[in-house]
């Protein structure tokens, strides 16, 4: 059981001043991640969820406690080594999908690989399509982004995040912008990609989305408040196949 634990948080505090004012945003978090969970994180607005996946992803740090990611002891690393971890192992799904407007898909998701000197422009191309046919999206490669529909341009930004082949995705939100239906299409891709192994940490406000994940962890108050496997998971997939054959029925 050790030997695949992912992420170990332990103790982890964070707060922010405000003016003479102290906002406590986390407070003594501990928390075990193994290797190949889809965790949804939960609770209400200002509860620390952002925080939280702020320090997960190695975009900020803890003020104390410490946390190991893959094996890298983070908590002890230099804001550049920070940033490298960052950009080996995390990829990163947002509310608002964050697309660049003409620009076509491929173009998008080639955006991380282009920073990446090891990787050659044959090799973006070829797993930047690669990505696009994980999402299934491979058809819509040139097409500019503002010609997608919303739930593929988040499909696109799927693809961006884990074109680097990330460990772990880290999910603010993903479905903040979508309809309940769409939504199902992103938790199937989601779904797959955990499937083939990439651990997934997504925040939601909703209890049926929150359903697709196997663990759902809730925050209240920067403290962690319920921690607990999925009851009755949900599969997307299943829900997606179910609705065409619904349709071609005419029910
Ligand atoms: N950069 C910041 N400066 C000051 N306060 C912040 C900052 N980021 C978050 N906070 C505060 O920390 C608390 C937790 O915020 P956050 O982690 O964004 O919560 P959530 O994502 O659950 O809504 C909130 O009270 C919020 O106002
Ligand atoms: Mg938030």
């Amino acid at each position: 059981m050790a030997t695949d634990v992912l992420i170990r948080l332990s103790d982890i505090a964070k707060n922010y001043s405000m003016g003479t004012s102290v906002v406590h945003a986390l407070r003594g978090v501990s928390l075990a991640i193994a290797k190949g969970e889809f965790i949804a994180v939960m609770g209400a607005s200002g509860s620390g969820k952002s925080t939280l996946m702020n320090i997960l992803g190695c975009l900020d740090v803890p003020d104390t406690g410490e946390y190991v990611i893959d094996g890298e002891e983070a908590w002890k690393l230099t804001p550049n080594r920070l940033a490298a971890l960052r950009n080996r192992k995390m990829g990163f799904v947002f509310q608002a999908f964050n697309l660049l407007p003409r620009t076509t898909a491929l173009e998008n998701v080639e955006l991380p690989l282009l920073y990446n000197r090891t990787v050659g422009a044959r090799d973006t191309r070829r797993k930047s399509l690669d990505a696009l046919e994980r999402v299934g999206l491979r058809d819509r490669a040139y097409h500019f982004s503002s010609q997608l529909s919303g739930g593929q341009q988040q499909r696109v930004a799927i693809a961006r995040a884990i074109v680097n082949d990330p460990v772990i995705v880290l999910a603010d939100e993903p479905t903040g912008n979508l309809d309940s239906q769409i939504s199902v299409d992103i938790m199937a891709v989601f779904q797959r990609l955990n499937r083939n192994g990439i651990t997934i940490i997504m925040v939601t406000h909703e209890q049926d989305i929150a359903q697709y994940a196997s663990r759902r962890i809730t925050f209240r108050d920067g403290t962690v408040i319920t921690d607990e496997p999925v009851a009755a998971r949900r599969n997307a997939e299943a829900e997606l196949a179910g609705r065409s054959i619904g349709g071609q029925g005419g029910a």
